[in-house]
């Protein structure tokens, strides 16, 4: 299996395909409506602390991980973790671990795609609505428009399962030929058309109000609002930095399985996060709030979906050259989004190939089908409920989108940090432009990021029980009581792929290092 292993087909490709893993919707669509929310300016010192304690160090701590379970033929979590922590505790121990790491990254990879390939589909709908002049018409608003599309079976299947088919293809394609012509395309093509909304955004007049212009939006995403910056915000802050960089879901480490033995890491890790921060911060912060903010003021600053697909639209609907800017603004989403999506597609296709021994192609094939059925519940429940809440799609993110991402770093940073140690360090440095310093593993990767993260853990826990997500009935559905089945089913949904990873992962191990778990030693070493 391992003779037979993909790589990348040149540096610029990986660095590409890398950098489309971790950019995607969560740096156009997420990330303006946390730092608008979470005191502007004052949201940039969590920010920043979170990806120095735990960006940056986790994403050596992923391209190792990666590159070395490559080198034994796996691109699944579970081996991977597997390999590393029997460095120091027992084998048997090391496939507990590696459980518990496969079932999550199965989850992430599973569920957090299962509701991404519908905002997907929803961007490739609002792209062709935008050439078409689909949400033009001013006698309908813009939140009308978006509940009448997400309530119709045509519009959400038509465009939902063209972006499962653009994804299936990519993948079905393979490492070189697949993903990392999409990425060379997409990657360069996200930036122009950003740099390209931005000039535009810059220069917009306000027809509204004398008060909003581009640059009072941007004064509003940059001046630190102090009063709003709580431990909530921090804690979005490092959630926004696990999800934007694509930390904890395991697909960093699958990409980083198709390096070779000596390939760099430490350098290709940096440039991932720089472009992924340009991404985010520059193109991400310098587009949404500031076109919205113009418009509409501080009113228009909607959270998540409403940002992107109400406040944007009822903008483009008004200013000159409004349709070209909704297509660019769409595909620009649809293409971040594809980039990212690809990698959890491709997550699942490896672990059918190295565990089940599936040829790429029906492994792709499998997937599809895979993610259309998880898919369903996301597309049915506004379709049959008549509500517009998401209540299934928020339940799995504020579990598998958020909370288990934490508990998959923490594992890993513990994986190499503690358990593998200084080995882990060498294995980072070998074949790498730049070294990881020894003080930096020590204090980092063996002490501030696992502190930082269990910090992060129990905080996030303490808000989980104040928001009521852990009670029986969570209390964002607790007045709806059509949309508490939909919140159970998501219940049942992720506590049965967690179950079904874990027992994959434990499966893989003892397959592929049964006889080191018979004699809790390890023997197999390449
Ligand atoms: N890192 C990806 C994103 O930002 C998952 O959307």
């Amino acid at each position: 299996m391992a003779e037979k292993r993909e790589n990348w087909g040149s540096k610029l490709g990986l660095i590409l395909a890398m950098a489309g893993n971790a950019v995607g919707l969560g740096n156009f669509w997420r990330y303006p409506y946390q730092a608008a929310k979470n005191g502007g300016g004052a949201f940039m010192i969590p920010y920043f602390g979170a990806l120095i304690l735990m960006g940056i160090p986790l994403m050596f701590v992923e391209w190792n991980l990666g590159r070395y379970g490559g080198k034994y033929g796996h691109g699944s979590l579970g081996p991977m973790v597997y390999l590393q922590a029997r460095e120091g505790v027992s084998p048997k121990m090391a496939a507990i671990l590696g459980g518990l790491a496969g079932a999550i990254a199965l989850g992430v990879t599973v569920l957090v795609n299962s509701y991404y390939n519908h905002i997907i589909g929803w961007t490739f709908g609002y792209a062709f609505m935008s050439v078409t002049g689909g949400y033009m018409d001013a006698a309908k608003s813009t939140g009308e428009v978006f509940v009448n599309y997400i309530q119709s079976p045509g519009l959400v299947f038509t465009f939902w399962l063209l972006a499962l088919v653009v994804l299936g293809f990519a993948v079905s394609g393979g490492i070189q030929k697949g993903i990392e012509l999409l990425a060379k395309f997409m990657m360069p093509t996200i930036y122009i058309f950003g740099i390209i909304l931005i000039i535009r955004t810059l220069t917009l007049g306000s027809p509204v109000n004398p008060d909003w212009s581009p640059i009072a939006g941007l004064n509003y995403i940059w001046s630190p609002r102090w009063d709003q910056l709580s431990w909530t915000a921090a804690l979005a802050a490092a959630g926004q930095i696990f999800f934007t960089l694509s930390l904890g879901m395991g697909i960093i480490c699958n990409y980083a399985s198709y390096l070779k033995p000596d390939d760099d890491i430490v350098l290709s890790g940096i440039t991932t996060i720089a472009l992924n921060e340009v991404a985010e911060v520059i193109l991400g912060g310098t587009i949404a709030i500031p076109i919205a903010y113009t418009f509409l003021g501080e009113a228009g600053l909607g959270a998540g979906v409403g940002l992107s697909f109400i406040s944007l639209p009822n903008i483009f609907r008004t200013m000159a050259g409004g349709q070209l800017m909704g297509t660019l603004w769409f595909l620009l989403l649809a293409f971040a989004g594809v980039t990212s999506a690809v990698a959890m597609y491709n997550y699942v296709v490896s672990l059918l190939e190295e565990s089940f021994g599936f040829a790429k192609k029906k492994a792709a094939l499998a997937v599809f089908l895979l993610y259309v059925v998880v898919g369903l519940p996301v597309a049915l429940e506004p379709i049959l409920t008549k509500t517009a809440d998401l209540a299934y799609f928020t339940e799995v993110d504020n579990w598998v989108g958020s909370y288990l991402l934490v508990v998959l770093g923490l594992i890993e940073v513990i994986a190499a940090g503690w358990i593998m140690g200084g080995k882990a360090k060498d294995e980072m440095n070998r074949g790498s432009y730049w070294k990881v310093p020894d003080w930096f593993f020590k204090v980092f990767i063996q002490f501030l990021t696992p502190i930082s993260i269990i910090g992060l853990l129990v905080m996030s826990t303490r808000d989980y029980i104040k928001a009521g997500y852990f009670k029986l009935v969570p209390s964002f559905v607790a007045n709806s009581p059509q949309l508490i089945p939909w919140v159970q089913a998501a219940r049942f949904v992720v506590f049965g792929v967690l179950a079904i990873g874990f027992f994959q992962a434990y499966k893989t191990i003892r397959d592929k290092y049964g006889v080191e778990l018979e004699s809790n030693q390890v023997s197999i070493r390449k």
